[in-house]
């Protein structure tokens, strides 16, 4: 109740008439999940997470990196698009000794599941992704299953029966294969999507000393957006400047309502 009074407080007079608060705060995937995502992104100082032909980001420092493998290493699985993948065609095993270690302590595998997410099904077996050590399960539809057909390469395939994910039906499949932390790695489809589910907890940016600048250069959030007075709220956890890079970590405080399939 008190970030709804908080909200109302930001809204326009107009804006307050017109929505049904009591329906727009209900976070129904959050209320029924208690699996804990984490968005972790790098991005330019003017908000790009990669340049305009969507290269792979290199422009992160090796400070990021160890802070990126250190997110990876506190997961049970990590999620990313198939637009990343496509980009990267691999994804970040866990190779520092320490994290590996503190993973054993922990009674978990040495690697996180890492979760592609494609509705398509339209992957390249040849990825050197397919060839690294990693556990690897797909979250697709029907469709992008019977694409992706009986191919190795995925020991579990999720298969969600809908034309898009519904992550409702999709986190309830992951939390009953034991995945209480999830790490969402990107791109900016996934995150606008899965954000538009209400289903993101936190947000981990690192704000990068580089301009990268065009309209068509993906951003962390993707999709059509959110109007200002409805987008979803944050609360900054912490904010560390390490040489010329600014880690973020934000909560999400209000997530939009799931829209109706
Ligand atoms: N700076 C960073 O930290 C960082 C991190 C990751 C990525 N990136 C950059 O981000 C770019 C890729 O991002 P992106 O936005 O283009 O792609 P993306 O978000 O990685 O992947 C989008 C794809 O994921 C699948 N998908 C997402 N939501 C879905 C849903 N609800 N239902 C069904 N399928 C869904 C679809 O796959 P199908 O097309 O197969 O249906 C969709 O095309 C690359 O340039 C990469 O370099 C940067």
């Amino acid at each position: 109740m008190p970030q709804i009074i908080e909200y109302l407080h930001l809204c326009k007079d107009e804006v307050k008439k017109s929505i049904n608060l009591a329906e727009y705060f209900v976070k129904p995937v959050q209320q029924m999940k208690s699996m804990h995502t984490t968005v972790v992104l790098a991005m330019s100082a003017d908000g790009k997470i990669a340049d305009r032909v969507r290269s792979p980001a290199r422009f992160p420092s090796a400070c990021d990196q160890a802070h990126l493998e250190a997110q990876v290493a506190a997961m049970d699985a990590v999620l990313l698009g198939a637009g990343t993948l496509r980009a990267y065609g691999t994804s970040l095993p866990i190779t520092s000794p320490q994290l590996l270690q503190q993973r054993q302590q922990h009674n978990q595998p040495p690697q996180p599941v890492h979760i592609v997410c494609s509705g398509s099904g339209q992957l390249d077996p040849q990825w050197r992704f397919f060839q690294q050590s990693l556990p690897r399960w797909l979250l697709t539809t029907p469709v992008g299953a019977s694409c992706w057909g009986q191919r190795p390469g995925f020991a579990q395939q999720i298969v969600v029966p809908t034309e898009s994910i519904d992550w409702a039906i999709a986190f309830e499949q992951l939390q009953q294969r034991g995945i209480e932390k999830l790490g969402i790695l990107g791109g900016g489809r996934l995150v606008a999507s899965l954000l538009q589910g209400g289903c993101i907890d936190e947000l981990k940016l690192t704000v990068c000393p580089i301009l990268l600048g065009g309209r068509s250069a993906p951003t962390p959030i993707e999709g059509t957006g959110f109007l200002a007075d409805l987008a979803p709220r944050l609360a900054l956890i912490s904010c560390r400047p390490v040489a010329d890079e600014i880690f973020l970590h934000y909560r999400v405080k209000i997530s939009p309502q799931p829209a109706k399939n």
